[in-house]
């Protein structure tokens, strides 16, 4: 095992989770570099399901310190109710979770602002899981943010606090909507989520990089994937942190020396919950056959995800800007029974053949997808499969016109939802 970052390929709820957690078993560390609450990262360990949403998908292994880093925005109530459902199942979280003193703090007037901005784009809105992702890492960048570190300094977060509760209340005006908020109420509850999360505060920056000084080995678990990435994604439908592999570095204080894989997880096929353009999208009887073999519902609000065919110019961009050394294809199963299966392999443009991935929202909006259509293995199935060589001929030459047409090998196959569906290709 080494220092490895998982980085979603796709447009997100590619099965980070569940392959985070595979990992976790030969990994010291897990650490969560960016986005929020925002995220759904499902695990399943026989008949037990679990959803992280801010918690590394290592917790459920017993003694693996897991790490919430500064790139992360933290709802205090969300992470604490998190704890709170893992406790009661069972898991233990004391001594295993560190949060960053620099995570910033995701606030009341956050989550409004997301909600109202959205109501007021009407038809152009971004489709946000409204958790006040974005506005919270507004206030980070315009540098009015609240970090963890504050509610233990209280007159310094009461005067950040009165500050910006002003601010968003006179933005609030044009929301007639929308309720003014409460300065005072908002500094008690957050005082008390400050008490509750104080044992699991920790400059993380310190305790990762002492690990990785020791030889530890750590996996670092991305959030959303290369589509959302606001800087490599589909502008402006996008989410607001640096979900590629460079967030890693930068979301929990470590150098880019540490690392020595970058693995992409990538659906067998492609979905997209949300707004903003999908030039593979199925809208027709197929797309929908995939949504409901693939349970395609969002993990944390439950909208229904958009499916399309596999999209290699999606692909190839996120090789490049992640500098991939392998890829994760996971749901393989779900494209059991097709007797033909669709791959996207360049992008009409009016006359244009793209290879790749276009950066102007009206080119992007105005591609048609050019596909290839490959043979598929009806007749026989992956689900549950669990070694290479068992997996029907076509399903094998699915997974090898992957690697031929991208120039990076697969080094993992999951068959599954279950921890042990899965095949470790190369992977050691
Ligand atoms: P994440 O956000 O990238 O962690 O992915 P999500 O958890 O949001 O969505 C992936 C869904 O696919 C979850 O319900 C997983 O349990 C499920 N899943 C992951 N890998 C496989 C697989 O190989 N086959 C099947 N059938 N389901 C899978
Ligand atoms: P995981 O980690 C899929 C999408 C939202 C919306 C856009 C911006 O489970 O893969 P935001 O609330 O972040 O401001 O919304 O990003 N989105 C995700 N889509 N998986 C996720 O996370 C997502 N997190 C955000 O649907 O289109
Ligand atoms: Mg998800």
């Amino acid at each position: 095992m080494a220092n490895i970052i998982i980085v979603g390929t796709q447009w997100g709820d590619e099965g980070k989770g569940k392959i985070v957690d595979c990992l976790t078993e030969k990994s010291n560390i897990v650490a969560r570099y960016q986005g929020g609450h925002n995220a759904g990262h499902t695990v399943v360990i026989g008949a037990d399901k679990f959803i992280l949403h801010l918690i590394p998908s290592g917790i459920l292994h017993k003694d693996k310190m897991c790490i919430i880093g500064n790139g992360v925005v933290v709802d205090p109530l969300a992470l604490i109710q998190e704890i709170d459902e893992l406790k009661a199942r069972g898991i233990s979280v004391l001594g295993n979770l560190k949060v960053s003193k620099n995570a910033h703090l995701i606030m009341p007037y956050h989550v409004a602002l997301d909600l109202s901005k959205e109501l007021k784009k009407g038809n152009k809105k971004i489709g946000t899981t409204g958790r006040g992702i974005g506005p919270c890492y507004t206030d980070k960048a315009s540098r009015s943010g609240i970090r963890m570190l504050d509610l233990f300094w209280p007159e310094i977060f009461m005067e950040k606090l009165r500050a910006n509760v002003a601010d968003t209340n006179y933005m609030l005006k044009q929301y007639p909507d929308v309720d003014k908020l409460d300065a005072d109420k908002i500094y008690k509850d957050y005082i008390s989520y400050g008490e509750i999360l104080a044992p699991y505060v920790d400059d993380t920056d310190i305790t990762i990089n002492e690990a990785i000084k020791q030889g530890k080995n750590i996996l670092f678990e991305g959030a959303q994937g290369t589509l959302l990435d606001v800087d490599h994604g589909t502008y402006p439908y996008v989410t607001s942190s640096s979900a590629c592999a460079g967030g890693a570095m930068t979301g929990l204080g470590v150098g880019p020396k540490c690392i020595d894989e970058v693995l992409g997880v990538a659906k067998a096929y492609t979905t997209r919950v949300g707004e903003g353009p999908f030039p593979s999208e199925l809208t027709d009887e197929t797309g929908e056959g995939l949504r409901e073999k693939g349970a395609e519902y969002g993990a944390t609000t439950g909208r229904p995800r958009r499916c399309g065919w596999l999209d290699f110019v999606v692909l190839r961009h996120a090789v490049r800007v992640n500098g991939l050394t392998s890829l994760v294809i996971t749901k393989l199963d779900i494209l059991d029974g097709m007797d033909k299966i669709k791959v996207c392999v360049a992008y009409k443009y009016k006359d244009k053949l793209l290879k790749d991935f276009p950066k102007e929202l009206p080119i992007l909006e105005g591609c048609e997808p050019v596909y290839e259509e490959l043979d598929g293995w009806s007749g026989h199935a992956t689900a549950g499969v669990r070694s290479y060589d068992k997996l029907p001929q076509k399903a094998q030459d699915y997974i090898r016109a992957i690697e031929e047409t991208l120039g990076v090998p697969v080094s993992i196959v999951s068959t599954g939802q279950d921890r042990d569906d899965i095949i470790y290709k190369k992977h050691s």
